[in-house]
């Protein structure tokens, strides 16, 4: 299950729903960055590290190699979920090559953002960017690392480099004492979890017949090689992330879900070609409740856009698409989808240019009459007014994948199977 936009296309919600039908539901990439977010009758819950499955008791939820984990937002996380009274550390599974995230890695994050200043990321500020960097740099601490003796030492090692690091940035108020105590606890909390070689687990899954599904966080253009560079993420959010975050071949990999929301949304900074600055995106904030799962910060809105997500659905080998926050639209009057784009030197294109910020000198956009009805109610795909249902069938013909799912509110039974 794979994000065609920015992120926040409600995937938390339907990897939630699908995992009834699956053994395994597996995060690959990202860390605690993600916000997905579970309605389940009137419980909502926001899960950061832990996978959309973990709802359903019989099925294992495994946080793979490719993430980056914050120990502490880690264990606040299985907390706040005991507190509903769910023990989810029976069917939940962390892989031994996952890079943790030190105190001292948020810390360069929030320094990072405050010396870019105007040009910040907007990051999450969860230390993503560092912890990735670490790693590919080949400096980073990993869940394995936990078990060895000397680990302690390794961590003072690293947080020394952090702080000669640090001294470059302007300074950042950050209790580094409080938040490393609070961190060795989760660390030890940690080594009584089950721990696994993430490569022979998928492996043996696989061998076994097990239906599994890898729940991405993020969504494509947020990638750090093929999302609007240098305003993205810095894990690879794509299809191709599977393979790398989870040590499975491409010939695993069967059906590719891509979802979208209905309109578009983007939260920190960067290039958004079919942003809006009026009373639409104003409209499509409020019904929608555009406001980041993670970090609770206002998402810009903006229409659908078809090179966008042609681009993107061609990188991911999308097969299926779900389509969210439908009933959304029926806040605004009508609405629009880009459908190209023109470029500086006159000439119009549809494919999603390399610099979205300069490249792009006007859109073309399809304009769509709305409807007048809730939609929140809608239990079958034939029930949805005609003018959703062009929109969907617009959808399917623009990037030629058929859409099967349709969500049309929060809960998860307010989606409808097609
Ligand atoms: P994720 O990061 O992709 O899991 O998405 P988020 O949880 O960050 O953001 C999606 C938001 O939209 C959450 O608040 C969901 O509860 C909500 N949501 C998901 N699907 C729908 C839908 O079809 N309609 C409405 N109105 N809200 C939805
Ligand atoms: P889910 O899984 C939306 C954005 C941040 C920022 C950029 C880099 O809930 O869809 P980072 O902290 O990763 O260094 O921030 O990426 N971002 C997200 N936006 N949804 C997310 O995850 C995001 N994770 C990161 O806002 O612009
Ligand atoms: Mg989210």
């Amino acid at each position: 299950m794979i994000g065609l936009q920015w992120g926040d296309e409600g995937k938390g919600k339907i990897v939630d729903l699908l995992s009834e039908n699956y053994d395994a539901i597996c995060r690959f990439q990202g860390g605690p960055n993600a916000g997905h977010t579970i309605e389940i009758g009137d419980q909502k819950h926001v899960l950061h590290t832990i996978p959309s499955g973990i709802f359903r008791k019989h099925t294992i939820n495994l946080v793979g190699n490719g993430l980056v984990i914050d120990p502490i937002t880690f264990q606040r996380e299985i907390e706040g979920l005991m507190q509903s009274g769910l023990d989810c550390r029976e069917n939940l599974y962390v892989a031994l090559k996952a890079h943790l995230i030190l105190p001292t890695h948020r810390m360069l994050d929030a320094g990072s953002e405050a010396h870019k200043g105007k040009e910040k990321i907007g990051s999450t500020l969860r230390g993503i960017g560092p912890t990735y960097m670490d790693k590919t740099g080949r400096n980073g601490l990993r869940v394995g690392d936990i078990l060895r003796q000397d680990f302690k030492k390794r961590y003072e090692k690293l947080r020394e480099k952090h702080l000669g690091l640090a001294s470059m940035y302007p300074n950042v108020d950050f209790d580094l004492a409080g938040e490393e105590e609070k961190w060795f606890k989760a660390i030890d909390q940690m080594r009584n979890m089950k721990l696994v070689n993430c490569e022979y687990f998928m492996s043996q899954m696989l061998s076994d017949r097990k239906k599994i599904l890898a729940e991405g966080a993020q969504g494509t253009m947020l990638d750090i090689t093929y999302g609007t560079y240098p305003f993205v993420t810095s894990s690879n959010t794509i299809t191709a992330g599977v393979c790398d975050g989870l040590g499975v071949p491409p010939s695993a990999i069967g059906n590719v879900m891509g979802i979208t929301k209905a309109y578009c949304t983007r939260v920190g900074s960067g290039p958004f070609p079919t942003e809006l600055f009026d009373e639409d995106g104003e409209a499509l904030m409020e019904a929608g409740r555009e406001f980041g799962a993670t970090t609770g910060r206002q998402r810009r809105c903006g229409w659908v856009d078809i090179p966008q997500l042609r681009y993107v659905c061609m990188i991911n080998g999308v097969t299926e698409l779900t389509v969210t926050k439908l009933d959304v639209l029926s806040a605004v009057k009508t609405f629009k989808a880009a459908t190209s784009y023109q470029l500086q030197n006159g000439d119009w294109t549809s494919e999603f240019p390399f610099d979205a910020e300069s490249d792009i000198a006007k859109i073309k956009y399809l304009e769509f009459n709305g409807w007048d009805d809730d939609l929140e109610h809608l239990k079958s795909y034939d029930q949805l007014p005609e003018q959703a249902g062009k929109f969907i069938r617009f959808l399917e013909s623009e990037l030629g994948i058929p859409v099967k799912l349709v969500s049309v509110g929060p809960e998860r039974n307010q989606t409808i199977f097609r």
